[in-house]
């Protein structure tokens, strides 16, 4: 007789480091379970939560309460809260949700069958929100056959004053070379063409490895295997860019052309007061040579208006900035107060009013650069690597170029997971438009 195999499904909120989790939290529970999209069939349902600010916090919160009938209508059905919420509020969780039967931090991933086992055997809620040392070795069940991330760092030291990362994710922890490059070698064995290397702050990464390396150093030992078509690595802090790492961009050919380097803020007082350790010009000059010696380099940033005490001048700064540096694109932020951090107990909070124009004022200049930036393509012969069909017509798929811009286009063939070239035909604000190119 066989036994029924069980059904797991999550659903994962934030970062690409969480979407990362995600796939590790199901790959670690693969022997048991099948993963699923329907949740109302879940005999497994994880939530993977996002602390980073307060609006993502309370959408984890009223999800919570939408999922609560879901699992009461299905016997059995288990309920495991993930993540950076979880990491951070456990107690709360379990106060205001008590359907929730078991709580992993996001250090005690790899406990999960473990856990999952114990709740089972004891009937008793369980909340692991300790650290799990190892960081080398984990399965994964992946969401895509042609892109793949890879940890190679976890944790964060950089305590920015905003920031709630380094309290939910822990101290920084570089994962040892060769288990990288183990892990790249399997993907590219399985037909992965892009690796996207993952980390709160690729830069730093080799703190406290022997034998001693740096970013640079890693980003050659994969070049060096070979096996790799499309290289890509999140997130870079800009105090941490060396000259070293711009030369590895410039020179690595399986490197894409494409970085995002959150600025932040363009005020120097702000930046200070955020704790970035770097100034506003110091920035430049690494973009300006970024930009030099990397053709065609898109740099995307991250942007906060409205930090406390703000004023008009730091934010005509942080706009100036925007308007000079010219991103292909930005993640804009409000300021959003997370209890704990230092920058929690700064005075100065800004008028809402006011905090809507910044925002409003930045996201408009930015959509006209975006737009300049994707127009200047027109007419450009590129190459993509096609990710797939797209959903309501199959002979329309899409690709991204090497700056990871998207690109739409029509073909009879279908082209998944190769790299193909196309002749730019229209731009859009979010992709442009390509006819196929047979080479
Ligand atoms: N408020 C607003 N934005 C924040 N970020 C991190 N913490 C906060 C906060 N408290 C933004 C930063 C960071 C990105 C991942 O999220 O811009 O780079
Ligand atoms: Fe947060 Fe700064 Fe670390 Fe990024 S580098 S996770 S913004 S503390």
């Amino acid at each position: 007789m066989t036994t029924r195999r069980k059904k797991l499904s999550i659903i994962t909120l934030g970062c690409q480091m969480n979407s990362h989790d995600s796939e590790w939290i199901s790959g670690a529970l693969a022997n048991e379970y099948d993963y699923t999209t329907d949740r109302s069939q879940a005999d497994l349902l994880v939530v993977n939560t996002c602390a980073v600010r307060e609006k993502a916090e309370e959408k984890f919160f009223s999800l919570l309460g939408r999922l609560r009938p879901l699992k009461a209508a299905k016997k059995g059905m288990v309920a495991l809260v993930a993540g950076c919420v979880a990491q951070e509020l456990a107690d709360k969780i379990m106060k205001r949700e008590p359907f929730v039967d078991i709580i992993i931090g996001t250090r005690a991933i790899g406990r999960t069958p473990l856990i999952l086992q114990r709740f089972h055997e004891t009937g008793q809620p369980q909340v692991d929100i300790s650290d799990d040392s190892a960081f080398d070795d984990y399965p994964m069940r992946r969401e895509s056959e042609i892109s793949a991330w890879v940890s190679i760092m976890r944790g964060c030291d950089n305590h920015c004053s905003y920031c709630i990362v380094p309290t939910t994710r822990g101290p920084e922890q570089s994962r040892p070379t060769e288990s990288i490059l183990d892990e790249i070698r399997g993907l590219a064995n399985k037909g992965y063409k892009e690796i996207t290397l993952l980390g709160q702050n690729v830069n730093s990464y080799g703190a406290g490895l022997a034998p001693a390396i740096d970013f640079p150093g890693l980003l050659n030992k994969i070049e060096e295997i070979g096996v790799v078509e499309r290289l890509r690595f999140v997130t870079s802090h800009p105090k941490d860019l060396s000259g070293r790492l711009i030369e590895a961009m410039a020179n690595i050919k399986s490197l894409c052309p494409s970085i995002h380097l959150p600025i932040q803020s363009g005020s120097d007082r702000i930046l200070k007061l955020m704790n970035r350790g770097y100034t506003s010009a110091s920035y430049f000059e690494k973009l300006d040579k970024l930009k030099d010696r990397v053709k065609d380099i898109a740099v995307t940033s991250d942007v906060i208006v409205a930090f406390p005490g703000e004023t008009d001048d730091d934010f005509e700064q942080t706009y100036n900035a925007i308007e000079r540096a010219q991103f292909a694109n930005i993640y804009l932020f409000k300021y959003s107060r997370r209890q704990g951090t230092k920058a929690a107990e700064l005075m100065g909070a800004i008028d809402r009013q006011v905090v809507s124009e910044r925002f409003n004022r930045v996201m408009d200049v930015q959509k006209e650069i975006t737009r300049a930036e994707h127009l200047r393509w027109l007419g450009a012969t590129l190459e993509i690597l096609v990710d797939g069909p797209s959903k309501r017509d199959i002979k329309r798929y899409s690709g991204r170029t090497g700056q990871n811009l998207v690109v739409n286009f029509s073909s009879d063939k279908d082209y998944t997971g190769q790299i193909i070239h196309v002749k730019i035909t229209k731009s859009r604000q979010f992709s442009l438009e390509g006819v196929l190119l047979q080479l």
